[in-house]
Formats: structure tokens, C-alpha cells, sequence
């Protein structure tokens, strides 16, 4: 697998792939990968004839007080786990490769889709990650490019931005992948004490009982909320909610009911000072 450094040597790479007539895939990551990871990997390698994945801890994306200088980074650790998977390039650029001295430009999507959830409690967020994967688009221009369900919010704002900036880019979304207890695999679950970690299954736990519910007919949007939250509030006690919601699989606004379209269970909440990420599809199988 070979390793690219520079916007320069990216471009050539990909600009001969599609002067050759390749479909060419790419995976955005931050790295200290898993499973989840991988198995976009493997997605991409299904969909397309080249593979690109970058690695890069995107500074802007993180909010003060967050956690971007203690985020996880472990370079040889990921080589270990890319080496089995085929990929053709993987782009390591550095922080001052993407945001030189003088750069000055930001893509910001507004309104609905980032003013609910994760928006809201993490203001500026959802305008780093649309920067940074614009820029990885524009400089890999790639045919598709998979992200993950895990952050259905995040994927939902990027195929917001490829339909109004007309981005020839088809986006998939691959499933979460879980920790055999159920916890929804991430890089920030290794922050988590044993005692917290117990606690965190709770919260893929409580979705599979808000999906319980709605396969057995319930459709009032309060109610499937109730039975989330509730649960969590007895079997996970150090949790601290940041929002439980039902919301519209399109728009990710919060429904009084259930329609015909189905809905997402979403839900985030901090383990001390972790804060975990889950959601689970309400619709009829
Ligand atoms: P990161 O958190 O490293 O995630 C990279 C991709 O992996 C995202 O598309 C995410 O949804 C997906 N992913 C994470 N955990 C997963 C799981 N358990 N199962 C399946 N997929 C999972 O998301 C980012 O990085 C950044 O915001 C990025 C898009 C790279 C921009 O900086």
C-alpha cells in the first residue's frame, strides 16, 4: 500500500486513475481505525476499481474543550490493520498540507440539517468536517466516496452538499459495526474506564428497545423516546444525555409521530467525559 503526503502527488495519482477510465473510491477517516473503518474499506473495494483512504485528524472539526489534542493517533497500528485490505493509496497529509498559512475558506451548510442534534451541542463542528471533505473531494475528485451510518447526521449534511454544489459523487453509507455487546464501535470508546465502558451497552441496549417497541406498533414519536430514555436512566446512571430524539430519516427533524417513511432513533450522551454517538433505523423490515 502505498502512502501519499502532498495535495501535489494526489492529484497526479488520481488524475491518472481517471485518465485511465478507473472508478476510484474514496474512505475519509481520522484514523486509531477499527472494524467500523474497515468495513467501509471493504465497501469501497466492492464498488469501485481504486481505493483511496486519507488519515488526518481535522483540527477544524474539533471545538475548543474538545478532545483534538488527546484524539487517538496511532500510525503503525493502522498500516497493520490497511496492510490486509487491498486499498491503492492511503493520503496522510499533514495539517499545514491542508490549511496552509493564509487559508481562509470555510463551507458552512445552514439550517435544518446542522441547527438539530449534534449541531446544536457542537457548534462549528458539522462546518470542519463539510470543509475538510470538500477540500479531500476537490483534490481526489473521486467517483464515490463511503461514509459511515454511526454518524448519520454527518452523512445526511454531506449528500446535502454534493446535491447543491452538483458534485459529480455518489455517497454510500455503510452500517455500524458493533463490539460484540452491542456498543457501536468508535476511536473514542478506549477513552472509557471499566466502569463506564459497562455502562456505554446501555445505549445500543436502549435503541434495540425503542426499535422493539415501534416493530410492535407503537408510533406516538413521545413514547418511543420515553422507553430510551428511561431505560437508560435506570441501567446506565453515570450517562449523561445530550439528546434522545426520533427524527425524519431525510430531514433529521424530530417527529411527534412515526409515518409511513419510518424514522432514525437518535441518540448521544457523555460517559464521563466521553461523549458516544448511536442511532438505529425505525423502519418496517
Ligand atoms: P472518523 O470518526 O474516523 O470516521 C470515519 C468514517 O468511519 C465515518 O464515515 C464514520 O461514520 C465511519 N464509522 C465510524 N465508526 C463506525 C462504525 N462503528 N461502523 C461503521 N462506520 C463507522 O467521521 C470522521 O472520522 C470525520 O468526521 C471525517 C469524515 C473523516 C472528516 O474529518
Amino acid at each position: 500500500m502505498e502512502k501519499i503526503f502532498t495535495i501535489e502527488d494526489m492529484e497526479r495519482y488520481s488524475r491518472r486513475q481517471r485518465s485511465l477510465g478507473y472508478s476510484l473510491a474514496f474512505v475519509p477517516t481520522m484514523g486509531y481505525l477499527h472494524e467500523g473503518h474497515l468495513s467501509l474499506v471493504r465497501l469501497a473495494r466492492q464498488i469501485a476499481e481504486r481505493v483511496v483512504v486519507s488519515i488526518f485528524v481535522n483540527p477544524t472539526q474539533f471545538g475548543p474543550g474538545e478532545d483534538y489534542n488527546r484524539y487517538p493517533r496511532d500510525l503503525e497500528r493502522d498500516l497493520n490493520l490497511l496492510r490486509e485490505e487491498k486499498i491503492n493509496r492511503l493520503f496522510l497529509p499533514s495539517t499545514e498540507e491542508m490549511y496552509p498559512e493564509g487559508h481562509a475558506t470555510e463551507v458552512r451548510i445552514t439550517g435544518p440539517l446542522t441547527d438539530v442534534l449534534c449541531g446544536l451541542s457542537r457548534s462549528g463542528h458539522f462546518t470542519g468536517v463539510t470543509s475538510i471533505v470538500l477540500k479531500f473531494f476537490s483534490i481526489i475528485r473521486p467517483t464515490m466516496a463511503v461514509f459511515g451510518q454511526k454518524d448519520y447526521q454527518q452523512s445526511q449534511i454531506i449528500k446535502r452538499m454534493v446535491q447543491d454544489l452538483h458534485l459529480d459523487i455518489k455517497i454510500f453509507t455503510g452500517p455500524i459495526v458493533r463490539e460484540p455487546d452491542g456498543l457501536a464501535m468508535s476511536s473514542r470508546n478506549r477513552y472509557l474506564t471499566p466502569g463506564l465502558r459497562r455502562q456505554a451497552r446501555e445505549l445500543y441496549a436502549s435503541l434495540g428497545l425503542v426499535k422493539k417497541k415501534y416493530d410492535d406498533g407503537e408510533r406516538d414519536a413521545m413514547v418511543l423516546r420515553e422507553v430510551g430514555v428511561n431505560y437508560l436512566r435506570q441501567l446506565a446512571p453515570d450517562c449523561l444525555l445530550d439528546y434522545y430524539e426520533i427524527v425524519d430519516r431525510e430531514t433529521l427533524q424530530p417527529l411527534d409521530r412515526v409515518g409511513a417513511n419510518g424514522a432514525v432513533a437518535m441518540v448521544a450522551a457523555y460517559f464521563g467525559e466521553t461523549r458516544l454517538i448511536d442511532n438505529v433505523m425505525l423502519i418496517l423490515e
